[in-house]
């Protein structure tokens, strides 16, 4: 859907940026600015303010910065047009009806029917949990010392015996069989007839990060096969798109999440004060998971079962979480068998104490591949050697590499220079058969592209900060001058601003619909500079930051131009003999 940009800033006007985060976080006003403790990162002392003045937000700890829309962007994961959504209703601003195609509004609508069920559903397998004929699931869940408060905070449920109880529910409410049978929850069988999915279980409503439901999971009271039952996929229900308690763990405010295998291990680990625990569906971790998880959080504590079965999904995890960018850390929960049984046995401050032991991944796979060979036999323990220098090939950060190598050689007595050779030996068969491997040259590259890019934000915070030197500088750097994507449109729509004199800088964050994005552009409007100690050494630093823009532009410029292109050149030249005006000019501050 596209809003008009009218639209946008009026919606993010009447949505009063303290108004917007105090419902998520606790403000204290000081001086002409709230602060609080920022939602996006674990701080003890606050750090995250909020500035009316500029109608925009920014954590000096975490660098998470930006306008309304942002907020709520990064505070409830939404996307653009959610949170202008979202927004536009907190304001009673009407929207214009969404034009869709009738295709993908009937499938809209039947996604919203589907939802309703699921939610219907948990609220009718909660109620029967304190009924009468509820009470052995409510006793089951006791039993497994679950409080009362837990199974009201996970909607906990109970499915009774009857085997159409949940059907004759959701026929009274008015659903037709067509609809129910894509819900998943109600069985059509052509000779066994109708019936429920879920019966004489206890059930587990499973949510998505926005706290809808979208299936169940149904555990068998004692024993009994299968242990637990899942909804099927649907229109609402993705498998590998979802994670356990990850509605609640989202806002945890904790640096990592720690992954576990079941249902009760989240809920357990929960009410132990542990509420950033995750575990996918029953079924086996996915690269869809792990990208989820890092729109969250930037390490995982992997929590898995201690058996062979959990050592072997812990093993198939910690590839596929770090190809998303994820830091991993194991943790050995022996000598029990999940978090559930540890908590249960040992408590969560020997919990909390395992996690501060966690293993780095890379070591907790390497130990599992020494007890696969005999260390003590010359031919063994060279395979063993091998296998090791491979698996250091997948570092592609050289420091990195070597770090972990120098650690490896020492633990296994090895001698580094030994490994390295290993190491180097296996690295160039691989580019030679695959070609796969960058030389690392680029990294001179990109230290240019990085001191451009600064110099191109200092200037516009400069500008930002003191506007009374655009009118000294306008002539001389243009927005065509500033390459980097975001800087440049900060830089066009800064100029028309400044040109204008109304300078808004939460009006300028509307342009960009990624957070990335918006957190950079952000911070452009929060760095305070550094002020140096007189006039004069801030005038020199301007200009220092005014000629490298101009230079970096010309290089820039230089380098792609197109031989035939006569104007590019004329302009370049004009460059040049810019930047020996600009040698000359004096920037006042004044
Ligand atoms: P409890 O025995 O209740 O403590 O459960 P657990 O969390 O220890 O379960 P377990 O380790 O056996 O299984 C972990 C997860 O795998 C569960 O939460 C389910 O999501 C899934 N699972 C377990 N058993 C079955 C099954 O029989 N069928 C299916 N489809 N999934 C299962
Ligand atoms: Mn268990």
């Amino acid at each position: 859907m596209y809003y008009g940009d009218d639209l946008i800033e009026e919606v993010r006007m009447k949505n009063d940026i303290v108004d917007v985060v105090s419902g998520y976080v606790k403000l204290q006003k000081k001086g002409s600015s709230y602060f609080g403790l920022c939602p996006f990162h674990n701080e003890k002392s606050p750090s995250f303010s909020v500035t009316p003045g500029k109608q925009m937000y920014y954590c000096f700890g975490c660098g998470a910065g930006g306008n309304v829309y942002t907020f709520v962007m990064q505070y409830e994961n939404y996307d653009f047009v959610e949170a202008v959504k979202m927004l536009a209703e907190r304001a009673g601003v009407e929207l214009p009806e969404e034009n869709q195609d009738v295709e993908s509004r009937r499938s809209a609508d039947f996604r919203k029917v589907l939802l309703e069920i699921n939610k219907k559903a948990a609220y009718f397998y909660f109620y029967k949990l304190k009924q009468e004929d509820g009470k052995t699931g409510f006793d089951y869940l006791r039993g497994r010392t679950l409080s009362e408060e837990t199974i009201k905070h996970f909607g906990l449920g109970y499915a009774g015996k009857y085997r159409d109880e949940l059907y004759r529910y959701l026929k009274k409410e008015g659903y037709s069989d067509e609809v129910l049978k894509e819900s998943g929850l109600i069985t059509f069988h052509e000779a066994k007839g109708i019936y429920d999915k879920f019966f004489n279980r206890v059930m587990f409503p499973i949510m998505d990060v926005n706290s809808r439901v979208i299936g169940f999971g149904g555990r068998v009271m004692g024993e009994g096969e299968p242990k637990y039952l899942n909804s099927p996929e649907t229109k609402v229900f993705d498998k590998s798109r979802n994670l356990y308690g990850l509605n609640i763990a989202r806002t945890s405010r904790k640096p990592y999440m720690i992954l576990c295998e079941g249902y009760m291990d989240v809920i357990s680990l929960h009410q132990a004060g542990f509420s950033n625990a995750v575990a996918s569906l029953g079924t086996a971790f996915t690269s869809g998971h792990a990208s989820l998880l890092k729109r969250y959080t930037e390490e995982v504590v992997l929590s898995y079962d201690s058996d062979g079965a959990g050592v072997k999904a812990a093993l198939r995890a910690i590839p596929i979480c770090k190809e998303a960018g994820l830091r991993v850390k194991v943790l050995n929960m022996k000598p029990y068998k999940d978090p559930d049984e540890f908590i249960k046995n040992l408590g969560e401050e020997a919990y909390e104490e395992r996690i501060g032991r966690a293993q780095n991944a890379f070591f907790f796979e390497i130990g599992i591949l020494e007890s696969q060979y005999d260390l003590k036999d010359p031919e063994s323990k060279t395979l063993f050697i091998n296998e090791i220098a491979k698996k250091l090939l997948n570092f592609e950060e050289k420091i990195e590499r070597n770090n972990y190598l120098e650690a490896i050689a020492e633990k296994y007595n090895i001698g580094t220079s030994n490994l390295e050779g290993l190491v180097n030996k296996f690295g160039l068969q691989m580019d030679s058969s695959t070609e796969k491997r960058q030389p690392m040259q680029s990294s001179k590259r990109q230290e240019t592209i990085n001191a451009m890019e600064e110099s191109q934000k200092l200037l516009l915070t400069w500008l930002i900060e003191k506007p009374q030197i655009y009118l000294q500088i306008k002539e001389h750097i243009t927005p065509e001058d500033f390459q980097e994507g975001v800087y440049k449109t900060v830089a066009l729509h800064l100029y028309k601003q400044l040109e204008e004199q109304a300078l808004n800088p939460a009006q300028i964050l509307n342009i960009f619909q990624n957070q990335e994005e918006q957190n950079k552009a952000a911070a452009l409007f929060n760095t305070k500079l550094n002020y140096l100690e007189t006039k004069q050494e801030q005038e020199k630093a301007l200009k220092d930051i005014v000629l490298k823009v101009k230079k970096s532009s010309i290089d820039y410029a230089t380098k792609n131009l197109d031989p035939s292109d006569m104007a590019g050149l004329q302009k370049i030249l004009a460059g040049k003999s810019m930047i020996q005006e600009l040698e000359k000019l004096h920037i006042s501050l004044d």
